[in-house]
């Protein structure tokens, strides 16, 4: 049952949203990293150069420097892959609040690495420095949606899992902008733009000592149950979290049937396989739209598509990209999950569609760029209503308590994984298919339109139970859940 507007309101405390918050600033480094390398790319290459020359007495070749740039361009992403599987070791062995905490020593080590990378002369740590905040990174996209999706009331749960995705954004237009050669993204200032992901690491420390740990780690992992009691008292400021504690209890019983849940069980037991499926399929739905072939080289799509200040047009996209996310977190718990999805797919294929006609006849008709921009703001802005936030956190609903760790590991691992291919395979891509090399991303969201549709269920006012139990009775009934 949904609850009503006056219980929502009154659960909806001022230190829940400071949990919340806390907890998304994770969220906030995930994003700033994702884009801070975009704008130096230029002052890394010189940098790298400098070193070689004086440490070597010649400068790198040309392809060396290239060499060394995709590496450290690409290695965020590989550190992403192995803390995103992590993440389900991590939770079980020290909890979430504690995991969250023990991983900002990584942004520290990272950042600083980073930041202190001229003064030593090393491209070596630029390299290394990344790798390590690859990992912070991949693990702050399971600790996240996790703890939030836990703690959250289950009629605000997928607009509070939204708030994650509105972080990633914000994080992504702050490094847009800092990375302005006027701001940080100056010759001598680009380390201090890398390290500056120490500040949040830092507040958050300081900030998540006053959270509780996740109420139901404590009383279903734990088996704490006055722990849990006063955790939510305060998380929804009212004594009677009676019926919280009572769904839990029901879930903790049917959790203590189960045999531990370990990633190999997820795939051969009849009643996690299906969740899994999708849960894999809506992350590469959202990496293998082509989200990241926009944030990674707009500034090069828009200058092919005569833009005159592409830089710009690449900040456009990040406001676009934030305002977008924010109608969605309005929408999200109205319209449903699985509706945002089909319709953010759906806006997506038909901008690439517009994006590949404008792009292939810019050369022709150079008011065509014009067009190219609106599709890839449309494109953008579609991605945010549903693909963008929406697979983040439906995998913490998709599961009860035992299987959540393992889902969340593998699911960010599919994630990260795709988000590394096309951060790879997109300059070539474009090489081979010139302007047409949106048609591929187009096929795809039409494949994952048609998987959502016919089997992604919807969960917005739904416990967790509730959801596990309909995927386990459509495995008696061999049909599919409601
Ligand atoms: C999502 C994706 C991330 C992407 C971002 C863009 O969070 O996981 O890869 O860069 O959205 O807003």
């Amino acid at each position: 049952m949904l609850p009503t507007h006056s219980m929502t309101e009154k659960k909806l405390t001022p230190y829940l949203l400071y949990c919340v918050s806390t907890a998304v600033i994770g969220s906030l480094q995930f994003g700033y990293n994702t884009g801070v390398i975009n704008a130096p790319e230029q002052k890394l290459r010189t940098f790298f150069t400098n070193v070689s020359q004086s440490r070597y007495g010649e400068p790198f070749e040309p392809q060396t420097v290239t060499l060394v740039w995709s590496f450290a361009v690409a290695i965020f992403s590989v550190g992403g892959m192995i803390g995103s599987f992590s993440v389900g070791a991590m939770v079980n062995k020290f909890g979430r609040r504690k995991s969250m905490l023990m991983n900002n020593i990584l942004a520290l080590l990272g950042g600083g690495m980073m930041g202190l990378a001229t003064l030593s002369q090393s491209f070596e740590m630029v390299i290394i420095g990344r790798f390590i905040i690859g990992v912070f990174c991949g693990l702050c996209t399971g600790l996240t949606p996790m703890y939030v999706g836990e703690i959250s009331p289950t009629a605000v749960r997928g607009a509070f899992g939204t708030l994650h995705q509105l972080g990633v954004v914000i994080g992504i237009l702050v490094a847009q902008i800092f990375g302005l050669e006027f701001l940080l993204g100056s010759d001598t200032l680009w380390p201090l733009l890398l390290a500056l992901t120490i500040l949040p690491a830092i507040l958050q420390t300081i900030m998540l000592p006053f959270c509780p740990e996740s109420p139901r780690y404590l009383f279903i992992v734990l088996k704490q149950e006055e722990e849990a009691r006063k955790a939510l008292v305060r998380l929804r400021g009212t004594e009677d979290v009676d019926d919280d504690i009572q769904e839990m209890r029901e879930e903790g019983m049917k959790m203590a049937m189960e045999k531990k849940v370990t990633i190999l069980e997820l795939f051969r037991s009849p009643n996690y396989r299906q969740p899994i499926i999708i849960a894999i399929i809506l992350q590469l739905s959202q990496q293998l739209s082509g989200i990241n072939a926009v944030f990674y080289y707009s500034t090069g799509i828009f200058s092919n598509a005569g833009v005159s200040e592409p830089i710009y047009a690449t900040i456009g996209a990040g406001v676009v990209n934030t305002v977008f996310t924010v109608v969605s977190l309005f929408l999200v718990e109205r319209a449903g999950r699985r509706t945002l999805h089909l319709i953010g797919l759906a806006g997506m294929a038909i901008c690439a569609l517009i994006m590949t006609i404008s792009l292939s006849l810019v050369k022709t008709t150079p008011s065509l760029s014009y067009l190219a921009i609106v599709a890839v703001f449309g494109f953008v802005a579609s991605f945010e209503m549903g693909p963008g936030p929406i697979p983040w956190f439906i995998v913490a609903e998709l599961f009860s308590q035992g299987p959540r760790p393992a889902a969340m590991a593998v699911s960010g691992f599919s994630n990260w994984t795709a988000n590394f291919l096309v951060g790879l395979g997109f300059p070539r891509l474009e090489e081979i298919c010139g302007p047409y090399v949106f048609i591929i991303f187009m096929v795809l969201l039409v494949l994952f339109f048609i998987f959502t549709y016919l089997r992604v269920p919807e969960t917005k006012g739904r416990t967790f139970d509730d959801i596990a139990q309909g995927f386990a009775a459509s495995q008696k009934n061999k049909s599919l859940p409601l």
